[in-house]
């Protein structure tokens, strides 16, 4: 399965402000370049905080929509459940994968699976299991996903080595803010950094697209 993580960022890395609630970084040409990277993922994958967060439908615009067969599966990390049953990302849109750990509260994975168009993946860790959550995607044919955040998962994603590309529109703004969620966080690399290679620089008006491959465990 091919993994690409995409998402916008301020000049200073930042993902949102301190409030951590939805910002616009991204221009109306950015949105287009997402609405088509998403309209080419087979699932399109976010941490249960950007659902908490931004409440995003993660689905693909309707002139877009005409080029594939209906809207890629959205898939959320959501160790303890807690995706709300009136979230955008599970109405009926497009199937719903939730990835849930093993401590989950009962009560919570039952009301999620009882909902129309869910399916629940049971992994066996605290965290969700990445690997094992992207084995069961895989089996339902997903060959291309998308990672559209936030930062506590891409850091999870590119610990595991399980990115193999990472795009991010930079606005033309400074956020700030030693709180404001960044692009990768968690709590961060000490030695053995995830390396990278640039293989992409593309001015997309005000902004700049960056796209970097990552290297394999092995150095290549
Ligand atoms: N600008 C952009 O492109 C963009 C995109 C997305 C989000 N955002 C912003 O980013 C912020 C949200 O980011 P975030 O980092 O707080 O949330 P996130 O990465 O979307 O979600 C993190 C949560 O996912 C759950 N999770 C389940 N399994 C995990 C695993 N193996 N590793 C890591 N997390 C796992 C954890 O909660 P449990 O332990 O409860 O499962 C964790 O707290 C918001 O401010 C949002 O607006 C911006």
């Amino acid at each position: 399965m091919y993994v690409f993580v995409n998402a916008a960022t301020s000049a200073d890395g930042k993902l949102s402000d301190r409030t951590r609630t939805q910002v616009r970084l991204s221009s109306d040409e950015d949105f287009e370049r997402v609405d088509r990277l998403r309209a080419e993922s087979d699932a399109i994958l976010v941490g249960v905080g950007t659902v908490l967060a931004d409440d995003p439908s993660l689905t693909v615009k309707d002139e877009t929509r005409a080029l594939r067969q209906g809207n890629p599966i959205r898939v959320v990390a959501d160790s303890r459940a807690r995706t709300p049953l009136d979230a955008a990302v599970l109405n009926d849109s497009a199937p719903t994968v939730v990835g849930v750990g093993r401590d989950a509260p009962d009560e919570s994975v039952d009301a999620l699976r009882e909902h129309a168009g869910v399916k629940v993946v049971e992994t066996d860790a605290e965290r969700v299991d990445l690997s094992e959550l992207l084995d069961a995607l895989e089996d339902r044919g997903v060959e291309r996903l998308m990672v559209e955040g936030g930062g506590e998962l891409i850091f999870s994603l590119l610990r595991e080595n399980l990115v193999d590309e990472l795009t991010f529109y930079v606005a033309p703004v400074f956020v700030g803010g030693r709180d404001s969620p960044t692009l990768v966080d968690g709590e961060g690399f000490v030695d053995g950094y995830a390396e990278a290679t640039l293989e992409g620089v593309e001015r997309v008006g005000e902004g700049v697209v960056l796209r970097y491959v990552l290297c394999s465990e092995d150095g290549t």
